[in-house]
């Protein structure tokens, strides 16, 4: 299969080409470089002996997707990662998200359907689930678009779009990943995650406080009713988050069809930091702090209908996540701007 990778050369979209091309596919990736560098996609290459085009511009815009199918198509698929995902931000930038992150679905169904690609696939969250205490969640778990965060909703509503186009376009495969907590990086050490600033998620901060740019972790509250007090999460390595996306496409029928992408094993705060500390040979520094406003105690999937359907399953662990990132930002303490 041909596949344009929108967002390609982010965490993800790299990790997904890598994977692609592995199995034999070939891949064009876009992206307008706002959250990551072409240095990444000259990585992918590294990493498989095989060529990962860049093509620079927005998936937003008609022109631009448009101009990679006349260079770069005819296509058999697209993958859909380009979007802004800063839940914070996104709360106050509310325009710019959903903006972002729905005219891009737009503009790649309009040229992609036009130009008769047969599989899209989007990548959605686990945060569409709207009932914290219905665990594990499972694709019938109840969603929502009234969400606490317009980038969760922007999501949401990007799937209630699918489902209309898929209805109309009887011989499309549409395929939502909703992802659990993607971590790790590849083996090789040459693709990982590369937040900008401080980021604000777990595994990037405990990674920073061990390379030694940021003081002490922060556990965001003791005081859930979980077994240690502290979140838990579902922590997919990127690896196998990234077969996912191979596995979807192999199988992918036509009509909409809406798989989790997790692990099913919850795994708390404290965990995650022990594991990386393990990763990393030393203790690191942490402090206890307030919960984070908006946080829930627990969220993991039943990854069983993408086991049974796609045939896919994880093969790693927490311990080979927290191993894999620590390699990846050992070797790129800057991230790509470094490189
Ligand atoms: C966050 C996003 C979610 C997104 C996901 C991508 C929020 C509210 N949700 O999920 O929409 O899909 O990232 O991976 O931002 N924690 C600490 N200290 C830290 C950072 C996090 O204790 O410095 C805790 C959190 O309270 C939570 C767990 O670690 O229990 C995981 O947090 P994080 O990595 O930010 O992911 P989520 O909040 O689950």
């Amino acid at each position: 299969m041909r596949v344009l990778l929108a967002g390609g050369a982010g965490y993800i979209g790299t990790h997904t080409a890598v994977s692609l091309l592995d199995a034999g596919h070939d891949v064009v990736l876009l992206d307008d470089l706002s959250g990551t560098h072409a240095v990444a996609a000259e990585r992918v290459e590294t990493i498989t002996g095989r060529a990962a085009p860049l093509v620079v511009g927005n998936a937003a815009d008609d022109a631009v997707v448009t101009a990679a199918f006349d260079e770069h198509g005819p296509f058999d698929a697209i993958i859909h990662f380009a979007a802004f995902k800063a839940v914070g931000e996104s709360t106050q930038k509310p325009l710019e998200y959903y903006a972002n992150n729905l005219d891009s679905t737009f503009a790649l169904l309009r040229v992609g359907l036009e130009r008769g690609i047969r599989s899209f696939v989007f990548s959605s969250t686990g945060t569409v689930y709207a009932d914290p205490d219905d665990l594990p969640f499972t694709e019938e778990s109840t969603t929502s678009v009234d969400l606490s965060n317009p980038y969760s909703k922007s999501k949401r509503m990007n799937e209630v779009i699918l489902a209309d186009v898929a209805r109309v376009n009887p011989e499309l495969n549409v395929t939502v990943l909703r992802y659990f907590n993607p971590v790790g990086a590849h083996r090789s050490g040459l693709i990982g995650e590369d937040p900008a600033g401080i980021p604000n998620n777990l595994m990037p901060f405990v990674s920073r406080v061990a390379i030694g740019s940021l003081e002490r972790v922060g556990i965001f509250g003791d005081d859930y009713d979980t077994p240690d007090g502290t979140g838990l999460r579902d922590y997919i390595h990127v690896v196998d988050l990234a077969d996912g996306h191979v596995a979807a496409l192999q199988k992918a029928q036509p009509g909409y069809a809406v798989y989790n992408l997790g692990t099913g094993v919850p795994v708390s705060v404290l965990e995650l930091v022990a594991a990386f500390e393990e990763a990393v040979g030393r203790e690191l520094p942490k402090q206890v702090l307030a919960r984070r406003p908006g946080d829930v105690a627990a969220t993991y999937c039943d990854p069983g209908k993408a086991r049974r359907e796609l045939g896919w399953s994880t093969r790693l662990g927490i311990d080979d996540a927290c191993r894999d990132y620590w390699h990846w930002q050992q070797s790129n303490p800057s991230g790509y701007a470094g490189a």
